[in-house]
Order: structure tokens, then C-alpha cells, then sequence
């Protein structure tokens, strides 16, 4: 394998249950990451192996274009159902978030005839070419341009490093008064197809954004024509406590884009969209070969059902609770803790020295994740500077494996603090 493909943890994995995964040799290591927010309903689930052996068994794979067949049309209207932008929805079905992303800045660009996508620092959307044109971070990025045009990027909206000692109020206004001044001097909006943007940062180490801001968002594309992706690929499906992250703010977008805990640990991805907006993409230009393949499908119902059934969402918001509580106290006694922060089951800390948010403090993260692997809770990193903590369990994890695994971070963060000392 080359040393492009990076592993961030040491372990090596065999098989998986619940929030649980287990080595070769039988040892248990709790599951903090997910596979980075994928297993958000669990492993090994005996309602999804069941969904998927029997579609195997029935019919592996078509490709939609080629003929109809009843998973792909079924999951598209249990999305529509459940997630409606506006009146009308519609729905297609990819293989992952990147190919997400980029069929829904092709499908505004056909409905809007413009070119241009505004977007934030700090995203990320994925590592195809168009994906890797909109996300921030450099070093994900560096010897792979040329990078695709008529991109804009803007500050995202993260009050803890821009406040300036503004009031949370003050500090919206002026990053609303900083997009509307780009429309004006920067790029027209009569060329803008788009605002591409995260609720909550993933990989940017989980920044979420204004409320305010995000409905300031909405009201500057109404005026403007300009149509408002909100990338779920990360937040979406229970894991911030609603189905959309969006919904905690009560803004609904023209498009979206969904991947990761769909599938349930199949590969699976979609765009829903306002139907007159889907439709406008003519025929041949969106869609591919895998896209909606039968099993990820039917995998994909039945992790619904399950999180429906199970209450995903009120287990998201406990466990983001129970999360905040228990590393809030751990702040309070650690100037290194420069934020304790998220949205439902994905929360996250931040090291600084000192507690200042310019002064990232990369080598004692890193001490702080090997002591947790060391100790068998895989837990990884984020953040452009990887100096934030990332708490992405899957919701079916008890409250005592999940308090398990933050006495584990409480201890490395103690026991790296006295190392320092
Ligand atoms: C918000 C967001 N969008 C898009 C992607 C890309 O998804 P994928 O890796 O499935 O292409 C990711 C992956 O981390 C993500 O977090």
C-alpha cells in the first residue's frame, strides 16, 4: 500500500459488534471513531445482515440505468419521507460523499446556468478533483492541482478563533456583512450557482456553525437566487441528535448530501434536492455505474429502520449530554482544553498551549490519542492542525462503555498534563 493511504491508529482490526471491535488476538478495543461516523448504528447488526444475505441472494447488482429495480426506488422515497426540501423532493443514489458533493454542484450549476460555488476554510468534501477543490485543508491537497475553477472560499464562521471579542450577535453580522460584500467584490451573484456548507465541520474538527449565521445564509441565497447545499455527509442521519443537522436550526436547503452512516457500513451516498432543482440536470449528466447498488440499498433501509425504531436521534443527544458533562470537568482543570465542543454524538476537544486557539498544541494531542490506544479506545484526531479529539461513538454504545472510554480520555489527558509538567 503506498504511504498516501495513512493509518492513523495502530490497531489492527478482525471483527466488529455493537461500539465493539476486537483484534486478532481476541482483545476488545471500543469504538470511538465510528469508521469515522459510518457505524453510527453499530456494528454487526442482525436486522442489517439479514437485509443484506437476502438481497445477495435476490439480486446483486443492475445499475439503475439499465434497469429499475425496487430497493433503489424504495429508498429514495423513505429520504424524500423523511428528509423534505420544500414541497416536491428527489432523490438519487451514489457510492460515496465526494461523488455526493459533486453531482449536487453539477445539478445547481445546470438549475441556476451559473458557475461559480462559494464555500468555507476548513471544509472538507471529499478527495475527488472537485471535491478536493472545495475542501480547505492544504495538506490534503499539496502536488494535486491543478484544482477545478470558479470556487470561492470564504472564513468559515468559527467564533472561537475569528470573535475578535465580539459579542456571538456582532460576530454573525459581520460574517454576514463579509459574504454580502464578496457579492460584491469578489464574484457577482448572478454567477453564483451555489454556498456549499457543513453545520458542523467534520474533518475541520467539529466547528459547528451559528445558528444565526446559517439562517443569515439562507435569506442572502433567497435574495440572490442562489442555490444552498448543506453537506450531510458527515452530521447527517441521528448523529447530531436529528435526522439533518440542519434541522436544529430550522433552515432547509435547495440540496444536500448524504453518505456515510447511510449504508450502514455499505458503500452509499445521495444528493435529495428540491424537485425542480433535481430535475433540471438533464439526463445522462448525474448517476454511475454503482450508484444505489441493491445491497447498500436494502443495508440501507434496514439501518434506518433500526435507527427509527431505536430512537437514534434522543440516543444522540443523551450521549452528546453525558459526552460534554464528563469533558467539561476534565476542562476545567486543564488550561490545554481550549474548547469543549459539538452537536449531539459528535463532540470534540481542543488542545492549545495555554488555552489559546492560535497556539494548536499537535505534540500533546498526539500523547494524549496513543495513550487512549495504548489503553484500547480507538479515538482519532481532526482539525487543520490535528490538534482536536474527535468523539464519534456509535449510538448504540451503553452508558458504561461510554463513560469506559471518557475515563480513559480523562486519563490520558491527566497523565499528559503531568508528563509536561
Ligand atoms: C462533510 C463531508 N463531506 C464529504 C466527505 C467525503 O466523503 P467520502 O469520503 O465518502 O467521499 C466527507 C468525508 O469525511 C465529509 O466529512
Amino acid at each position: 500500500m503506498p504511504r498516501g493511504i495513512p493509518r492513523v491508529t495502530p490497531f489492527v482490526i478482525d471483527r466488529a459488534s455493537g461500539a465493539e471491535l476486537f483484534d486478532h488476538e481476541g482483545r476488545a478495543v471500543l469504538d470511538f471513531a465510528s469508521g469515522i461516523g459510518v457505524m453510527t448504528a453499530g456494528h454487526a447488526r442482525a436486522e442489517v445482515i439479514e437485509a443484506v444475505t437476502s438481497q445477495v441472494a435476490r439480486l446483486q447488482h443492475l445499475c439503475i440505468h439499465v434497469a429499475t429495480y425496487e430497493p433503489y426506488v424504495a429508498l429514495c422515497e423513505r429520504l424524500v419521507g423523511l428528509l423534505p426540501h420544500g414541497a416536491a423532493t428527489k432523490a438519487m443514489l451514489l457510492n460515496s460523499g465526494a461523488e455526493a458533493v459533486e453531482n449536487a454542484v453539477k445539478i445547481a450549476r445546470q438549475a441556476t446556468g451559473r458557475p461559480a460555488v462559494i464555500c468555507y476554510t476548513g471544509a472538507f468534501h471529499g478527495r475527488t478533483l472537485l471535491g478536493m477543490s472545495l475542501s480547505s485543508k492544504v495538506s490534503y491537497k499539496t502536488g494535486c492541482g491543478p484544482f477545478a475553477p470558479e470556487i470561492y472560499r470564504l472564513p468559515f464562521p468559527d467564533f472561537l478563533r475569528h470573535g475578535d471579542g465580539l459579542s456571538r450577535d456582532a460576530f454573525v453580522h459581520r460574517e454576514l456583512a463579509r459574504l454580502r460584500s464578496t457579492l460584491v467584490d469578489t464574484v457577482a451573484p448572478s454567477d453564483v450557482a451555489a454556498v456549499l456548507v457543513e453545520v458542523v465541520q467534520g474533518e475541520g474538527g467539529i466547528v459547528p456553525i451559528p445558528g444565526a449565521y446559517l439562517r443569515g445564509l439562507r435569506g442572502v441565497c433567497d435574495e440572490h437566487g442562489i442555490l444552498l447545499i448543506i453537506d450531510e455527509v458527515q452530521t447527517g442521519l441521528a448523529r447530531t441528535g436529528h435526522w439533518a443537522a440542519s434541522e436544529h436550526f430550522s433552515v432547509t436547503p435547495d440540496l444536500s448530501t448524504w453518505g456515510k452512516a447511510l449504508g450502514g457500513g455499505l458503500p452509499l451516498a445521495a444528493v435529495l434536492g428540491r424537485a425542480d432543482v433535481m430535475d433540471a440536470a438533464a439526463p445522462g449528466t448525474i448517476g454511475g455505474t454503482f450508484g444505489g447498488n441493491p445491497v447498500a440499498c436494502a443495508a440501507a433501509m434496514a439501518t434506518l429502520e433500526l435507527m427509527e425504531r431505536e430512537d437514534h436521534c434522543g440516543r444522540a443527544t443523551a450521549i452528546g449530554a453525558q459526552v460534554a458533562g464528563r469533558l467539561s470537568e476534565l476542562s476545567a482543570r486543564h488550561e490545554v482544553i481550549a474548547d469543549v465542543r459539538g452537536l449531539g454524538a459528535m463532540m470534540a476537544l481542543e488542545f492549545c498551549e495555554g488555552g489559546d486557539p492560535a497556539r494548536p498544541a499537535m505534540a500533546f494531542t498526539h500523547a494524549v490519542l496513543a495513550r487512549c490506544h495504548e489503553r484500547g479506545l480507538l479515538v482519532i484526531g481532526a482539525g487543520p492542525h490535528g490538534n482536536v479529539l474527535r468523539v464519534l461513538p456509535p449510538l448504540v454504545i451503553g452508558d458504561a462503555a461510554l463513560a469506559r472510554g471518557l475515563e480513559i480520555i480523562c486519563d490520558a489527558v491527566d497523565a499528559t498534563a503531568r508528563g509536561n509538567q
